[in-house]
């Protein structure tokens, strides 16, 4: 097989895999959640159809999907399929570019944004095999527009017009969810206003020799409220992990793949779940997926619903500001973020 050069970035490090050579340990997962290896068997998650919403019969799918699996595949979500490859592509050409035209991106300090891999911090840290270009989108007087791509030519334009369609998207579960938990419409909706903080993470996973080693990305649950997937049409990769074992996602064509983060996990007092996942990678083929990570305003206090605290159901987490920088924090650590609000 040939060998297969991945460089890290920020420590200008180049990685050669060839054939059966076992991969770098820093490569390799140690994981509590099982071995890579392992080909999981592929599970439908559920398919939700955004425009039959009003139906109490979809709703009652939704709040399923949200409360079983805490995710869903989106049908019906009115962007056309032109479009979402058109972001795609913009996520793929600006990955086939040069590495000194992409090093133009490279990150920022503040919690990874700009083009990179994992940030390294530890020697232990276990990296995963992923270059990632990590972009504030919203709100717009926080998108550090120097660190967006001039190439494709209309790469931001592409974003923006992505970014107001995806705001739209969330609207629709935001409003049905809580009308699934017989909760009034705007409970969770109120607090993804102006200020609502929306990251792109356009994903490259190059191909890796020992994919039966090395993961993509390594199991986490979203610091998000919701984050929407756009995932790569012909590589799958996403695993779920659900009752103690992990499922491969099949691809929908064209289907956005909506999972609840810990932020809906903590509002909807762990009535709904923020689902473990990871990403595999793929010995022959790259893949590009591109996750809208949307947050409400860290400076705005997050915590349990009323409508769903009572004595049967006492308060499961606490209340608190600026969920995703804890969760950024507890990641680097590789510690898992929603324990340390629990009550
Ligand atoms: C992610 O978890 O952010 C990415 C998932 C994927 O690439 O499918
Ligand atoms: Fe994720």
């Amino acid at each position: 097989m040939a060998g297969l050069v991945f460089p890290i970035e920020g420590t200008s490090q180049e990685i050669a895999v060839n054939g059966n050579d076992p991969p770098p340990e820093f490569f390799v997962k140690e994981s509590a959640f099982g071995p890579v290896g392992s080909s999981p068997p592929m599970i439908p998650i559920p398919v939700i159809d955004l425009s039959l919403l009003s139906s109490e019969t979809e709703l009652e799918k939704l709040r399923s999907a949200l409360t079983s699996w805490g995710c869903f595949q989106a049908m019906g979500h009115g962007i056309s399929s032109s479009f979402l490859d058109k972001v795609r592509e913009a996520g793929k050409e600006f990955f086939s570019l040069p590495m000194e035209e992409k090093q133009k991106c490279l990150r920022a300090a503040c919690e990874g944004e700009g083009f990179g891999s994992d940030v390294v911090v530890s020697k232990q840290q276990v990296l995963d095999w992923c270059n990632r270009l990590f972009l504030m989108v919203f709100p717009e007087d926080k998108r550090r527009l120097n660190l967006w791509p001039e190439t494709p030519n209309d790469f931001g334009e592409t974003l923006i017009e992505y970014t107001m369609k995806i705001r739209s998207v969330m609207d629709v579960v935001f409003k049905a969810t809580a009308r699934s938990l017989k909760l009034e419409e705007d409970v969770f909706l109120k607090h993804f206003g102006e200020k609502t903080v929306m990251q792109a993470r356009f994903n490259y996973y190059p191909p890796c020799p020992r994919s039966d080693m090395v993961l993509g990305l390594k199991p986490h649950s979203d610091k998000s409220g919701i984050t929407v997937l756009l995932p790569d049409q012909e590589v799958e990769g996403l695993q779920i992990f659900k009752n103690n074992e992990w499922s491969r996602v099949p691809t929908i064509p064209h289907a956005l793949i909506v999972n609840l983060g810990d932020q809906m996990e903590i509002m909807t007092n762990g009535i709904m779940k923020s689902p473990l996942h990871r990403v595999t990678t793929n010995p022959e083929k790259m893949r590009v997926s591109v996750a809208m990570l949307i947050e409400p305003d860290p400076e705005e206090e997050i915590g349990p619903a009323d409508g769903l605290v009572d004595e049967e159901r006492p308060k499961l987490y606490k209340t608190m500001k600026n969920y995703g920088h804890l969760n950024y924090v507890c990641f680097q650590k590789g510690v898992v973020a929603i324990n340390e609000v629990k009550m």
